[in-house]
């Protein structure tokens, strides 16, 4: 199965991450730019309809959660290596390899091979390489081989270390079944690590019937091109179904948690994203 259609969205994503500080103009394109513009009346439209929360600031809620969640696992020393997957143009890898490169941070971010070339590219063309930052292509549904999460990512991290692993703005094009075989995946990938933390956005469906969040997931819709999966209605069902495959702790995060903290936008209007915390180790309560 290709999904490569998805890849213009990381475009849209590549310049919301830029008008909001969080990246480098080097990733910030033309196509993102005008996609931005071309879906502009359609959020201005939803936001009326949301309380105010559309697809920039439901993108930042997330970006902001996953980064202080990140943060937080690098700062205790529970992780000293971060594989980033479906990185598209997030400025994440950028900010975090510069900022903890003195710590020995290894920063790996995957994507299809398209996607990933751009990025490499980009990055060198603005004099942005790190040694500590690597871009490769990589494609989560492949389960062994050269650009699979193994393959791709040999020799650049250490076992001897803790991971995070995060997929952001990915799990929701992919139906039940392809995102359950994803976890496993990680499962057996971070499973020689001294630790791991796995971090993902998610989308609750309990109030798919809640006319506002409704429209919400037809901006979603138009945006990706294609169906949206909401994989759990409840936030009390995600926990037994990464269990399934691995996972043995598992946190869902929402945005009013955290608005207070990370001055999050948009956290008075509708909720239409969570984030995902979780790691398969046993004795994730004696950290
Ligand atoms: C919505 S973008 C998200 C980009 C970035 N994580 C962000 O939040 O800005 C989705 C990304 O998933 C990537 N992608 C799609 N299928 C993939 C796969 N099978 N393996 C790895 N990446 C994939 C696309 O190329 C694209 O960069």
């Amino acid at each position: 199965m290709s999904t490569e259609r998805i890849s213009p969205t990381a475009y849209y994503t590549g310049h919301v991450w830029c008008r909001n500080g969080l990246s480098h103009p080097s990733l910030d394109t033309r196509e993102g730019d005008l996609f931005f513009l071309a879906l502009r009346p359609l959020m201005r439209a939803g936001r009326a309809l949301t309380g105010g929360v559309a697809l920039e600031e439901m993108l930042v809620q997330r970006h902001l959660i996953i980064d202080h969640l990140l943060s937080t696992a690098i700062e205790s020393g529970r992780v000293g290596q971060v594989l980033e997957i479906a990185a598209g143009l997030s400025g994440r890898g950028l900010r975090f390899a510069r900022k903890y490169g003195d710590r020995g941070l290894v920063y790996v971010e995957g994507d299809l091979p398209g996607m990933a070339a751009q990025k490499r590219s980009r990055l060198a063309r603005a004099g942005l390489d790190q040694p500590n930052h690597h871009v490769v292509a990589l494609d989560i549904l492949k389960d062994d081989g050269p650009g699979s999460v193994g393959g791709a990512t040999a020799g650049l991290f250490d076992h001897k270390k803790g991971i995070a692993v995060i997929t952001e703005g990915l799990l929701s094009y992919f139906d039940t079944p392809t995102t359950e075989g994803l976890w496993r995946r990680l499962a057996a990938f971070v499973a020689p690590f001294q630790d791991d933390v796995y971090l993902s956005d998610l989308h609750l469906g309990a109030r798919a019937n809640v006319p506002a969040v409704a429209v919400f997931l037809r901006m979603l819709g138009v945006f990706a091109r294609g169906r949206i999966h909401m994989h759990f209605a409840q936030a009390r069902d995600v926990a037994p179904a990464l269990a399934r495959q691995g996972f043995a702790h598992v946190t869902v995060h929402r945005p009013v948690d955290w608005q207070a903290r990370l001055s999050l936008p948009g956290t008075g209007g509708l909720e239409v994203v969570q984030v995902l915390e979780a790691t398969t180790r046993l004795d994730e309560r004696s950290k």
